[in-house]
């Protein structure tokens, strides 16, 4: 069948779809950022009886993008830099759209073999970019999250297999407590994992971080010689306020000489091993037990889409893996059932995705990726910096830059910023960071989201997007210029 044959035959729905998507892309660079729609306008158009009759599905597709349009923020813009969201390549994109064709359930080999093999190469390929042991187990998740709690199933079984618990037979009732040595500026989705895990955030024994937002190596070798109970490390590569990268080598020597079990939280910032330049920040990385990455993040593959991997196979197949009689379940030997590895059961095929992107960039191609991404954040520090009422809190040291708004001629407060949090002028700078952020987002020229920073009120820029240039950078420096005067009376410095 050629592709005229398939073209005739397409379904108008589909035919209306296709056309749809390609007008948002093919605008989605030029579109304010912002969202223009309010809740109000998106419930009038969206909140409609559900019809008796079905409708044509071309005109439900067609008033579904009229009405769903005007609430989308263009996250495929090069100037979006909130959270931490990736775009999407066309490739990826292309494959995802195929993925959806082929509604693939990815749970079983039997179930789609194209995808559990597409799996099966692209975590190969994943695991030697970022610089994992090549005998790691791996299992393709929604997101970073669900990868923590992939891996630190594995990490709590383990743990508590050493001293005679067996989790998966016994469950947690009765279990010796687990704890959780974690740095005090850790991602929110590591307490939500342990929560679905049944440990609880009671487990998490915060760890001091430095200055520099990595945690502090003597302060973990405390904690470790604290107890004998059963311990899970957790070491952060990327944190989502500063991008700081813990001394991942250090901390694995440490724990497990102590019997702990380490898990790099690593949802951007793994992706620093894929960039000669960078690959020093992580080294030693190979050294931990588990790490979770996303692919949605930097990689610029669409949502959703994460990565577990472990660098003990058997521990991660028995925490994941499940058999049932009417299943036809692979070989021991045989071909992959992405099911023994993931907490799904039914699945997307969303290997497709990875394996597209991946090739569509290449080795080199990635590299190019995180280290552009890494100079412009690096041009918004330098540019943000030179602003009067305007400062860097953060050594941008990958992609993160973090925003202060201290009062105009406020000179040198990083250094308060950083060691001790909130000083005077607390309430002033909330007003005007928030200030900033609103007319940021509002001006639809780029989105950047607000935060605190140990008590300070600031700005995060994330910097992901495949189709990031210069020039949108020097545009999105001009826009938060702009909301900087118009919060408040600025003057430049050397400009
Ligand atoms: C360091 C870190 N860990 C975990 C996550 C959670 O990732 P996801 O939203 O893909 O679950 C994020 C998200 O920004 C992150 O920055």
């Amino acid at each position: 069948m050629t592709a005229d044959d398939v073209t005739v035959q397409v379904d108008p729905a589909l035919a209306a779809a296709s056309e749809r998507a390609m007008a948002y892309l093919a605008g989605v660079r030029d579109r304010p950022v912002a969202a223009a729609a309010t809740v109000d306008d998106l419930r009038a158009a969206l909140d409609l009886p559900l019809p008796d009759e079905g409708v044509d599905g071309a005109e439900v597709v067609q008033a579904l993008a009229d009405a769903a349009e005007p609430g989308l923020v263009a996250t495929g813009s090069p100037r979006y830099f909130g959270f931490v969201i990736g775009g999407a390549l066309p490739a990826a994109l292309g494959a995802d759209w195929l993925a959806s064709a082929w509604d693939q359930n990815a749970g079983l080999y039997v179930g789609g073999p194209s995808a559990a093999v597409a799996e099966e190469v692209a975590g190969r390929w994943v695991l030697d970019l970022l610089g994992l042991p090549a005998t790691a187990s791996f299992g393709f998740v929604t997101g970073c999250q669900m990868a923590h709690v992939t891996a630190l199933a594995a990490a709590r079984n383990d743990v508590l297999a050493r001293v005679g618990w067996d989790v998966e037979r016994r469950g947690l009732i009765g279990a010796p407590r687990v704890r959780v040595l974690a740095s005090d500026v850790r991602h929110a989705t590591v307490d939500r994992a342990l929560r679905l895990l049944g440990l609880g955030t009671d487990a998490v024994e915060p760890v001091a971080s430095g200055p520099d937002a990595r945690l502090r190596v003597d302060a973990l070798a405390d904690a470790l010689r604290a107890s004998s109970d059963p311990t899970i490390v957790c070491a952060q590569v990327g944190e989502v306020n500063t991008g700081a990268i813990d001394p991942v080598a250090e901390i694995s020597d440490l724990a497990h000489a102590a019997g702990a079990w380490v898990h790099v939280d690593g949802a951007f910032g793994l992706w620093a091993g894929a960039s000669t330049r960078l690959r020093t920040l992580v080294a030693g990385v190979e050294r931990a037990d588990s790490w979770a990455t996303d692919f949605h993040k930097w990689l610029n593959v669409p949502y959703d889409s994460g990565f577990a991997a472990c660098a003990h196979p058997d521990r991660h197949r028995a925490a994941m893996g499940t058999h049932a009689s009417y299943l036809e379940h692979a070989a021991p030997d045989g071909p992959r059932d992405q099911m023994d590895w993931n907490p799904e059961f039914s699945r997307r095929a969303r290997g497709f995705a990875v394996y597209a992107a991946l090739r569509s960039l290449g080795r080199q191609g990635v590299a190019d990726l995180v280290d552009r991404c890494c100079a412009h954040a690096r041009r918004f520090a330098d540019q943000l910096q030179a602003i009067d009422g305007v400062e860097v809190l953060n050594d941008v040291v990958l992609d993160q830059v973090l925003v202060g708004f201290p009062p105009p001629g406020g000179g040198a407060r990083r250094a308060m910023a950083l060691h001790h949090g909130a000083g005077a002028g607390h309430e002033d700078e909330a007003a005007v960071a928030q200030r900033v952020v609103e007319a940021v987002q509002g001006s639809g020229e780029c989105w950047m989201s607000g935060t605190t920073w140990r008590g300070r009120p600031a700005m995060r820029i994330s910097v992901v997007n495949w189709q990031t240039s210069a020039a949108d950078v020097d545009r999105s420096v001009r826009a938060i210029d702009a909301a900087v005067r118009a919060a408040r009376p600025v003057t430049a410095k050397g400009r």
